[in-house]
């Protein structure tokens, strides 16, 4: 099969293909922007039976379709696995059962989120089995093996094993939001910096379920020779390194990094960033400096993800947080980054506050604060900039402890 593709199916190995669908144009996938667009990869596994596993996004369903027409008959379908029913793998369930009668597979959970999401497509009615972990399905010369993986990413979540040719369909898991041409790693080149932003916006909250997973993939003796998720490209060259990255990022390994992320109202509390970013950079620790308006705050949390401590800079409006500022603080909190050190920074003209709120948005979301923050009236002159560079002193010596 055609490998050079721009459009077609792709065989992973014998009797097992790619049939998703490419969105060039997908630009946000809720919050994270993605500004290379990405694909929602569905797989179709050929034994004497047959099984589709994960859709995609309804849009994309005649995409899909026709990929799979390509290989059979889309009503000759046995089996649809549904590894999860996030819309952008379900939402073209209903297109696909106007063609086939085909039995679903899914986790106890997801059960509730088909019908909650497939009721007025007849759902209820639909031919549907429930597989736990260590669940088997024989399509006769090739057994499936299914895995839960709760809440990688919701509840429902599950991973499927080809045992005969060792492919992990991992769903959400080790995914990328890219979209290419190229359906494998060792044509995509080094896809680990995506990885890593997919993981920091999508997987950073489940980091603990993620170990569990990891530890019964040992325990079951799974030894996958590739990882094909339902996002991106396909492991295969570099897998070991994505599941050393994996068990890096969900264990909370962090360097000796410092994040200084910020907006500005009259340029002060740049002017202060920038003070704190030259101090952290003058102590010998890496820095980077993240204007909140020129910065997805998406790709904010890729480097969140190995930073051992941040700084956290917002002007008072109205007695409050600059927007973008709470913007990335509600983000952030949602995400729950571990073992990060944090402080907080800005201007004010008279009655201040901003600080006082990051610090405790931080205190939220789980982040141990230096306190107090520094809190500047209008412009800061050379006695506030000293104030500046010992917050930037401070950081740096908190990421060298890590
Ligand atoms: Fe790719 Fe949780 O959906």
């Amino acid at each position: 099969m055609d490998t050079e593709e721009t459009g077609g199916v792709v065989e992973l190995s014998s009797g097992v293909y790619w049939v998703g669908a490419i969105d060039w144009n997908g630009r946000d996938f809720h919050g994270f922007t993605t500004p290379g667009g990405t694909t929602y990869n569905s797989y179709l596994v050929i034994g004497e039976k047959t099984a589709l596993i994960d859709t995609v996004k309804a849009p994309f369903a005649g995409e899909m379709l026709r990929r799979i027409g390509q290989l059979i008959d889309p009503s000759k379908l046995d089996y649809i696995i549904m590894n999860h029913m996030e819309p952008d793998h379900s939402g073209s369930l209903t297109e696909l059962k106007k063609q086939t009668d085909a039995k679903i597979l899914i986790t106890r959970r997801g059960i509730d989120i088909l019908n909650g999401y497939f009721r007025d497509s007849g759902s209820e009615n639909w031919d549907v089995g429930v597989v736990k972990t260590g669940d088997q399905l024989d399509l006769g010369g090739k057994t499936l093996v299914f895995l839960e993986a709760t809440m990688l990413h919701w509840p429902d979540s599950m991973e499927t094993f080809l045992k005969e040719d060792r492919i992990l369909f991992s769903n959400d898991g080790f995914g990328q939001h890219i979209a290419s041409s190229k359906r494998y790693d060792f044509e995509a080149g080094d896809m680990l910096s995506e990885a890593a932003e997919y993981y920091a916006n999508i997987l950073m909250p489940f980091h603990m379920p993620l170990l569990r997973y990891l530890k019964v993939l040992a325990e079951l003796e799974i030894e996958p020779l590739q990882i094909a998720p339902s996002h991106g490209i396909i492991w295969k060259q570099d897998l070991p390194k994505i599941l050393e990255a994996y068990i890096s990022w969900a264990s909370g390994e962090v360097k000796e990094k410092v994040l200084v992320i910020y907006d500005t109202m009259w340029g002060s509390t740049e002017i202060m960033a920038n003070e704190i970013a030259e101090a952290v950079r003058a102590a010998g620790v890496e820095v980077r400096l993240l204007n909140l308006r020129k910065n997805p705050r998406s790709y904010i949390m890729k480097e969140m993800l190995d930073a051992a401590a941040f700084a956290v800079g917002s002007p008072t409006l109205n007695n409050g947080l600059f927007p973008t500022v709470g913007d990335f603080l509600v983000y952030l909190k949602g995400l729950r980054p571990q073992k990060k050190k944090a402080m907080a920074f800005g201007s004010y003209g008279w009655g201040g506050g901003a600080v006082k709120i990051i610090e405790q948005e931080l205190k939220n979301a789980g982040i141990e604060v230096f306190e107090p923050g520094l809190q500047v009236r209008y412009r800061p002159y050379e006695k506030e900039l000293v104030r500046c560079r010992k917050l930037g002193e401070q950081l740096a010596a908190a990421a060298k402890k890590q």
